[in-house]
């Protein structure tokens, strides 16, 4: 008898699967026998509905999902960020005011505002300031293993550039910074039980960012500055963003630009720690290939979910109007298709046409070059200050229904 695609009941959104691990062996089946494939989903999961979903595991349909938002909406039923409307602000629908939740015309007009907050010149802007801190940041941690031998890369390494580099970037002030931390990391937790955070904090904590970010609007709009914010509010017409949108879109950043930033710092350090081969190459050349191995690796998003605007099909697979599909990055990622070895970590990787940071259409990842500048900062300053880094534990994974994430990993310096 050959072997199920998958056993009884299985779930790849159910978040206990990926609090031990990333699922390779039954996306590796359904990529060969049954690429998309409808699963029935796991009652009771926050965040989702309790319908099920197409699952979608080969690279070029991932890709194809992805680029046909007429075919495949983000504003219907996508929720990953999910908001209690108790919670909302006069009924706003928090989660339409999400540029990553809306379809085109609407979000071709929103995208087009944003992206000049991200222009190469407007990343480059950052590298200095960004450089210094991943410097301060690793040299506090030689501090904390000179003291205890060991610490934990997570909290000491791996959470704060990701902060830092959103703060830099919307220029919030320094006294302001431990808040907007606090609540960006709380919002982002509750999946956890160990966070002890219920969904009704995480949305308090993200309307606290959403009126944070409103009065930062309000402020420029008033007393405009050299800086992005003002750039992008400056006079509320159609060419700027108004004080809710841009309250939104921050938002929108203290999750997209966070957790995935961190996680993918973290899997690139255990990925080195259990590849030292790759380490000391790492170490001798620098390659600049490395930041995008890095994230095809960790793939920290593991999918996003579509929702069919009309009866279609992807490949074999009928698809009918208002199905959900989820479309999985971590399995794109390791498509034999695609790339050569795909099990093996290889910092030279080049061509690397990982998905990791989307399929390519128009959501594709706002902040993918500040990321790759901020894995490329971070590591240049661990290899200068810590050529000697050692594992002394498992990684201990978070508990989430779409993030690959590490919330422990202990270290010592050689
Ligand atoms: C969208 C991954 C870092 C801002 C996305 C998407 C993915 C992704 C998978 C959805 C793409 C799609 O649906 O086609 C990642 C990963 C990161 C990272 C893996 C780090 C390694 C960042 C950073 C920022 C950022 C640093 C900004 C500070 C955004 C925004 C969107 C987005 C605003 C929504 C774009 C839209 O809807 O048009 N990201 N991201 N991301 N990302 Fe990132």
């Amino acid at each position: 008898m050959p072997c199920p695609a998958l056993p009884d009941g299985f779930d790849f959104t159910d978040p206990d699967i990926l609090r031990d691990r990333v699922p390779f062996p039954e996306f590796a089946r359904l990529r060969q026998s049954e690429p998309v494939r409808w699963i029935a989903q796991r009652p009771g999961i926050a965040g989702f509905d309790d319908a099920g979903y197409w699952a979608v595991t080969r690279h070029a349909d991932v890709k194809y999902v992805s680029t046909h938002p007429e075919l495949f909406s983000s504003a219907l039923n996508t929720a990953i960020i999910r908001f209690n409307e108790s919670i909302g602000r006069d009924r706003i629908d928090a989660q339409k005011m999400i540029m990553l939740n809306m379809d085109p015309p609407e979000h071709t007009r929103v995208r087009q505002i944003v992206q000049r907050g991200f222009t190469p010149r407007a990343v480059r802007s950052l590298e200095g300031a960004l450089r210094d801190r991943a410097r301060r940041i690793t040299e506090s941690a030689l501090a904390s293993a000179a003291a205890d031998g060991s610490f934990d890369f997570v909290t000491q390494v791996a959470v704060e550039l990701p902060l830092q580099a959103i703060a830099e970037l919307i220029g919030v002030e320094q006294e302001d910074r431990a808040k907007i931390f606090d609540w960006s990391n709380k919002m982002a937790a509750y999946d956890d039980p160990e966070y002890a955070i219920t969904e009704e904090a995480g949305a308090e904590a993200a309307m606290e960012i959403v009126s944070y970010a409103m009065n930062l609007a309000a402020a420029r709009k008033e007393c405009p500055a050299e800086d992005i914010v003002s750039r992008l509010v400056a006079a509320e017409d159609e060419g700027n963003l108004s004080s809710d949108e841009f309250g939104f879109f921050v938002i929108l950043l203290a999750v997209a630009g966070n957790e995935t930033t961190r996680n993918a710092i973290t899997h690139g350090m255990h990925a080195f720690l259990t590849h030292p081969g790759q380490w000391e190459l790492y170490r001798r050349e620098r390659p600049a290939t490395t930041a995008e191995e890095i994230v095809r690796w960790a793939t920290p998003v593991v999918s996003f979910q579509r929702t069919a605007t009309e009866d279609t099909s992807i490949g074999d697979a009928r698809i009918r109007q208002g199905d959900r599909v989820g479309i999985f990055y971590s399995s794109a990622n390791h498509d034999p298709e695609i790339f050569d070895r795909p099990d093996a970590f290889d910092i030279t990787r080049d061509p690397n046409p990982h998905l990791g940071f989307g399929g390519g259409g128009p959501h594709f990842c706002l902040g993918k070059s500040l990321a790759v500048l901020e894995i490329d900062l971070i590591f240049h300053a661990l290899a200068d200050a810590m050529p000697g880094l050692r594992l002394t534990g498992d990684p201990r994974r978070l508990r989430s229904a779409w993030l690959n994430g590490v919330k422990e990993l202990q270290v010592s310096v050689g």
